[in-house]
């Protein structure tokens, strides 16, 4: 998310470029990928039996009987007390994230070739989609109940968010192509050429969080997301320097500098431009703390409605 102000120059391809991975003969590839997806994704996948479940992690009247629920509620929100407003802030866009699950496997089935064409296909794909979007729902539930239990936000206005974000949807850069979709996660030795063009294509339009959309209702959208931006970066949950981070990982993880074999002349450009990205963001870090200390900007309050309205103080860019 961090990202999200940059790299506007870098974007030079043509918008509709994706729709080429759509040819027969690439989405082939991932159909050939499916016996790779079995034995090598979906056991990354963990079984119902071994996953936490957020009633693991969190006070069971049912275990503990009315007296000792109550006491470990009582515990529960002494240690929440202390919790500074923007890290509950974060936590509270991170749990919005979370909850808006159902919004994600529905891009996953937008994608050709692995989408779950009938809500219950039995292709590697599908069953990783809907093991995935199954264990990603603790997420949202195990945050929720605690956020309820400790009695530090608005309740009422965090649903409100959620709501929201799931009736606005997210944006997708290349909505139908699996090239894009997984780019993060795999593809890279079946077809390098496809994989690295996807990767530039994705890092020229940035990654940002699914809830580039979110909005605590006091707010226009997008107006709360740069604020938001601005107190993750306060808090230290989420910073540029993260974004880059990753971004070097991926770079390595995948040996992209180190590819040769097979690539286009478009390939290599794509590569040349990974391989320099992460110098450029540190530049940009710089800029934009040389910036900031020279034009000696002032915090802005900016009052948030999860947490009863009180104001957290940010430079805002
Ligand atoms: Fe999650």
């Amino acid at each position: 998310m961090a990202g999200r102000r940059q790299e506007k120059k870098g974007v030079v391809d043509k918008e509709e470029e994706w729709r080429s991975y759509l040819a027969p003969e690439r989405l082939q590839v991932l159909k050939e990928m499916e016996p790779w997806v079995e034995e090598h994704v979906l056991p990354l996948l963990k079984s119902v039996e071994a996953s936490w479940q957020p009633s693991d992690l969190l006070p069971d009247p049912a275990a503990l009987g009315s007296d000792g629920f109550h006491e470990a509620c009582i515990e529960l929100r002494e240690r929440a007390a202390g919790v500074p407003d923007e890290l509950l802030v974060c936590l509270v866009a991170n749990m919005v994230t979370e909850e808006a699950l159902p919004t994600y496997p529905s891009g996953l089935n937008r994608l050709e070739v692995v989408r779950d064409a009938t809500g219950a296909d039995a292709t590697a794909w599908a069953r990783w989609i809907r093991g995935w979007s199954a264990e990603e729902n603790r997420h949202g539930d195990v945050l929720n109940r605690y956020m309820h239990l400790s009695g530090r936000f608005d309740m009422r206005e965090v649903e409100r968010t959620v709501q929201r974000l799931i009736r606005d949807g997210m944006t997708v850069h290349a909505p139908a192509s699996p090239f894009h979709g997984f780019v993060y996660v795999a593809i890279f030795e079946a077809d390098p050429d496809a994989a690295v063009r996807a990767m530039a294509y994705m890092m020229r339009r940035r990654i940002d969080m699914p809830t580039a959309f979110i909005n605590d209702g006091r707010h226009s959208g997008g107006d709360f997301y740069a604020r938001f931006i601005a107190i993750a970066e306060k808090a230290g949950t989420y910073t540029l320097s993260d974004y880059r981070g990753i971004l070097q990982h991926l770079i390595r993880q995948w040996g992209v500098e180190e590819l040769t074999a097979g690539l286009s002349g478009e390939g290599r450009r794509a590569q040349d431009y990974l391989a320099a990205l992460p110098n450029k963001i540190q530049r940009m870090e710089e800029k934009a703390h040389d910036r900031a200390v020279k034009a000696g900007k002032k915090p802005t309050p900016v009052p948030i409605s999860w947490i009863f309205d009180r104001p957290i103080s940010v430079v805002l860019p």
